[in-house]
């Protein structure tokens, strides 16, 4: 039986409070009729079990170990790419299923019932907005909680196909349990070579390539959701983005698009990101400290 190191938190160190900061902030955003909000991997971080986000210091995953996401194009050119994906994602499931809301969702979610909550765009694949029952966002990459079909769109449950995957892999959880560190995207870090041998179930209705509904590096965004999203920016009055660095251009091109309409943009995040300079203002605190407050 293997098992593989493990790291537990996930939050990273957040600039002192203060009050008069945070009552401004908060006046601020309350001067924004359609707030639009955007999330990303801060959110989740304060969930228990908490999932890591990439760039945090200290505790990211990227300042933990060296991680390489997988590409689209090596998942859909080679098996032994997909066995890998697959075998780790397969360990990693029963732990990455089982995270749970924090208090920042379900604060968004309760926001729903305002006339000033626009909408929410989230960056993140873990499904954890829905589960706190949001029903106003849109999931920007996809979702981990559920594998599509690459030619016929089939889908069906994450769980679903976790079963499946259980039946044609005989034995292997119990021979690699508890695996350790556990990435942003419902991976793990094994050891190379444990992916030998590992079946991938097909498609129940064409007997095409399966591949989890998350956008991958090197994929490109659904463009009737980028669009959707830009509609939404273009018809709010401000922007709150939480709990991500922007570093990723697929989100940051709605803030940068807000910003060029001149829309007040508003930041919580512990650490820089890449639309700092454009912030009407920016607080480097735990977003449930804020969230509470509002
Ligand atoms: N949970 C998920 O589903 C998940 C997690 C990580 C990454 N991703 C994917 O990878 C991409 C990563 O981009 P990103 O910008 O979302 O992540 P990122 O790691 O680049 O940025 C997260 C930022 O949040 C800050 N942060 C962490 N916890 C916080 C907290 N409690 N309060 C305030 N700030 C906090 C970090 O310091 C960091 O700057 C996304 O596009 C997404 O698709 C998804
Ligand atoms: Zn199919």
């Amino acid at each position: 039986m293997m098992k593989y190191g493990m790291a537990q938190k996930f939050v990273p160190e957040a600039a002192e409070l203060c009050e008069n900061s945070l009552k401004k902030f908060i006046s601020l955003i309350g001067t924004v009729d359609k707030l639009l909000v955007i999330s990303g991997a801060g959110i989740s971080t304060e969930s228990v079990p908490g999932i890591p986000d990439y760039r945090s210091k200290d505790v990211g995953l990227y300042a933990r170990i060296a991680h390489k996401p997988i590409y689209f194009q090596d998942y859909m050119r080679s098996n032994r790419c997909r066995q890998r994906y697959w075998s780790r994602n397969f360990l990693a499931w029963p732990r990455f299923g089982q995270a749970a809301p924090n208090i920042n969702h379900y604060a968004l979610s309760k926001w729903e019932a305002s006339d000033r909550f626009q909408w929410l765009i989230t960056q993140n694949v873990d499904g954890l907005h829905l589960k706190a029952g949001s029903k106003m966002v849109t999931e920007l990459h996809g979702s981990a909680l559920q594998v599509k079909c690459t030619t016929c769109d089939y889908i069906e449950s994450r769980q679903t196909y976790q079963d499946r995957l259980d039946y044609a892999n005989p034995g292997f959880k119990e021979e690699h349990v508890a695996p350790g560190e556990l990435a942003p995207d419902g991976d793990i870090i094994l050891p190379l070579g444990t992916e030998k041998g590992f079946q991938i179930p097909e498609c129940p209705s064409c007997g095409g390539l399966m591949k989890t509904d998350v956008t991958f590096f090197g994929e490109n965004v659904n463009m009737d959701k980028v669009n959707f999203c830009y509609e939404k920016v273009n018809e709010c009055d401000g922007i709150l983005s939480l709990g991500t660095s922007l570093a990723v251009l697929s989100g940051f091109r709605f803030i940068h698009h807000a910003n060029m309409k001149k829309k007040p943009i508003f930041i919580v995040n512990i650490g820089p990101t890449r639309a700092d300079h454009m912030a009407t203002m920016k607080l480097d605190y735990k977003i449930s400290d804020v969230l509470k407050e509002m």
